[in-house]
């Protein structure tokens, strides 16, 4: 449980905020790592990290390892970030990393064995169907193995779903729809487990978090596609929202995303909030305001979220604005601010300074219930 004194100590520093939330302007060590309050309810808390951030350690290596009992590799398990000469794959960084995250104690999130945005350039220019599935498999059974033993958990497959490609089963025209067909997310599955039976294998997926037309659509074929799965046999254990949130306050539904947690939950699966970030694209430059706005949207999906007791993990994109994919602008340019300001999605400032988002956060920890670990 949050100590209510670190709450208090957070608030009495700093001034009240319209809408409750106070700055928690605590001195680095002055609160307690977010690790530690997730555990207490039973919910592995993690982070991704790009392999320098780990491997020239710095102060940024320090607040990882004191706020993360999980890593995520940001892009260096991607096949297409790991390509050797020829066909082969560059394994020096995904090693080096993994490596590090557990003889760190830390547990190890893998990402990602199949992503259609990051397969090597030769892969899509098989022409041959059953070359292409002896490949795609190749892939998913060589990472499955070298890492055997020592994965928490794989997405086998990332974002597998585009309901607008119009097919009936909502399946993402991808590249491996296209080489190998509709079947190859249960072969992925099924050659993920023989490889390595005791990671949990989740399927990975985005916007599915809000209460618009498209996000609907994309939540019920995500159900329907596990139902689907499960029912054929296919060994999937968990299911990844990514949660890429936005304060351009998209509409919100507390009831549908509560609802659409528990659906998935009754499908026997593990629930894993993976990239947890929040842009701010639409906020006035003002840091207060900005912060305050960035938190209230980790606080109104979180409260939901962590309120369903399948959720054992909680990942954010980075821990500190410091090292962020939206800072660094490889979003969408949509998500983009158009003033000179960094953008702020994460519960740590640039200075390794917790901010309100850091407060949602042991808010929304502290009043989730305790679940059994997993
Ligand atoms: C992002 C990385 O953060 C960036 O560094 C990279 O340029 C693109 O990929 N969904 C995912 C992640 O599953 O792998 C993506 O990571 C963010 C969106």
């Amino acid at each position: 449980m949050i100590s209510r004194r670190h709450v208090l100590t957070a608030a009495a520093s700093a001034p009240l905020l319209a809408g409750g939330l106070r700055t928690a302007a605590l001195a680095d060590t002055d609160h307690p790592p977010l690790k530690e309050l997730a555990a207490a309810k039973g919910v592995l808390y993690g982070s991704c990290a790009a392999a320098p951030q780990l491997l020239k350690p710095d102060d940024f290596t320090a607040l990882l390892v004191r706020e993360c009992a999980l890593i995520v590799p940001e892009n260096e398990m991607k096949w297409a970030d790991m390509m050797g000469p020829g066909e082969s794959s560059d394994y020096t960084l995904g090693d080096r990393m993994i490596d590090f995250v557990t003889s760190h104690g830390m547990a190890f999130r893998a990402h990602t064995m199949l992503w259609y945005w990051r397969t090597p350039g030769w892969f899509t220019e098989i022409a041959d169907r059953g070359l292409a599935e002896q490949k795609m498999l190749a892939r998913v059974k060589d990472m499955g193995t070298r890492y055997r033993g020592r994965v928490y958990s794989w997405d086998v497959v990332n974002e597998p779903l585009k309901p607008d490609d119009g097919r009936p089963d909502a399946l993402r025209q991808s590249v491996f729809l296209e080489k190998v067909g509709p079947q190859y997310l249960d072969l992925a599955y099924h050659a993920a487990r023989e490889a390595d039976p005791h990671a949990k294998l989740v399927v990975n997926e985005y916007d599915i978090e809000y209460d618009t037309p498209e996000q609907d659509v994309k939540r019920l074929a995500l159900l329907k596609l596990i139902e689907r799965m499960k029912k054929d046999g296919t060994p999937v254990d968990a299911v990844g929202v990514q949660a890429h949130l936005s304060i351009d306050r998209l509409p919100f539904s507390a009831k549908k995303l509560r609802t659409f947690l528990a659906d998935l939950a009754a499908f026997g699966v593990d629930l894993q909030i993976t990239e947890l970030d929040c842009t701010d694209e639409k906020a006035p430059a003002d840091i207060a305001v900005r912060d305050r706005m960035v938190a209230d949207e980790y606080a109104r999906f979180l409260d939901v979220a962590l309120d369903e007791t399948a959720v054992k993990v909680l990942v954010t994109w980075g821990v500190s604005d410091r090292h962020s994919w939206i800072v660094r602008h490889e979003t969408n340019n949509m998500k983009w601010r158009t003033d000179k300001e960094p953008s702020r999605p994460l519960p740590f400032d640039a200075a390794l300074q917790p901010k309100p988002a850091w407060t949602a956060i042991a808010q929304a920890l502290d009043h989730a219930p305790r679940r059994q670990a997993s």
